[in-house]
């Protein structure tokens, strides 16, 4: 079933429960993503992706990526509360990774160039969830997830051990948007774990922030297929 819904005073007409950001995206409107992919299911993690969205004569902050559209819905891109949302919530990831070239690109494409946090240190991982849901929903094996909480919280295997599941397809490497999963070489080449992603992943970012414009993000998909069929019958 097809719904009217209308962004930034255009309307559109999408499937019902289209993601706000893909419609978005049919209209060429930006919107800062950091944890959606549209291969995986949606996180809702970043909250970099917030819109306001006014449905019986309400308004509310929502993630773009995970909120659905319904018919009559309208939402804003662009209000004074979006701005300000985004520009703290880039603050924090600019404050918490300062040194990742991902983060300050985005940084600066939005105009956020002062940071009033005081800087936690030289992290990379943004804790998206996009390599935790690339390996359980893609490859299927669920071999790294959200470990500890609270400042402590971090991506690794069950118990920091080396996993017995990955199959070192390297598609947490290839999907993270701030390059902080690297492949390992395991000595052997029996080892799942010296393998990458060949080409594809030498061949520009991944997400680059408009993955609807990428050629590789649009080829990722069957090369993706094939690199994990490849690497099972070797392993
Ligand atoms: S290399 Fe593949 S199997 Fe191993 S953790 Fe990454 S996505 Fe999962
Ligand atoms: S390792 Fe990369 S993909 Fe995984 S949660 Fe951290 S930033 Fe996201
Ligand atoms: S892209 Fe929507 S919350 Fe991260």
């Amino acid at each position: 079933m097809m719904v009217r819904i209308t962004i930034d005073g255009q309307i559109v007409h999408v499937k019902r429960h289209t993601p706000v950001l893909e419609a978005a995206k049919q209209l060429e409107i930006f919107i800062p993503t950091l944890c959606y992919h549209k291969a995986l299911k949606a996180y809702g993690a970043c909250r970099l992706c917030v819109v306001e969205a006014f449905r019986n004569g309400r308004s509310k902050l929502v993630t773009s990526c995970n909120y659905p559209a319904e018919d009559g819905l309208v939402v804003f891109t662009a209000t004074d509360r979006v701005k300000t949302a985004r520009k703290g919530i880039m603050e924090l990831l600019l404050a918490r990774c300062p040194e990742v070239p991902q983060i300050q690109q985005l940084a600066e494409k939005m105009g956020i160039k002062a940071v009033r946090f005081k800087k936690k240190g030289d992290r990379r991982c943004i804790l998206c969830g996009l390599c935790v849901r690339a390996c359980e929903e893609l490859v299927g094996v669920s071999a790294i997830n959200f470990t500890s909480r609270g400042t402590e919280k971090k991506i690794n295997t069950p118990f920091g051990i080396e996993s017995k599941v990955c199959i070192g397809c390297g598609s947490c490497t290839y999907i993270c948007p701030t390059g902080c999963v690297e492949m390992v070489g395991g000595g052997s080449p029996s080892d799942g774990r010296s393998m990458n992603m060949g080409d594809l992943a030498l061949a520009g970012c991944p997400n680059n922030y408009e993955c609807e414009a990428c050629e590789i993000d649009r080829e990722f998909i069957e090369e993706f297929k094939r690199v994990v069929k490849d690497v099972r019958a070797k392993t």
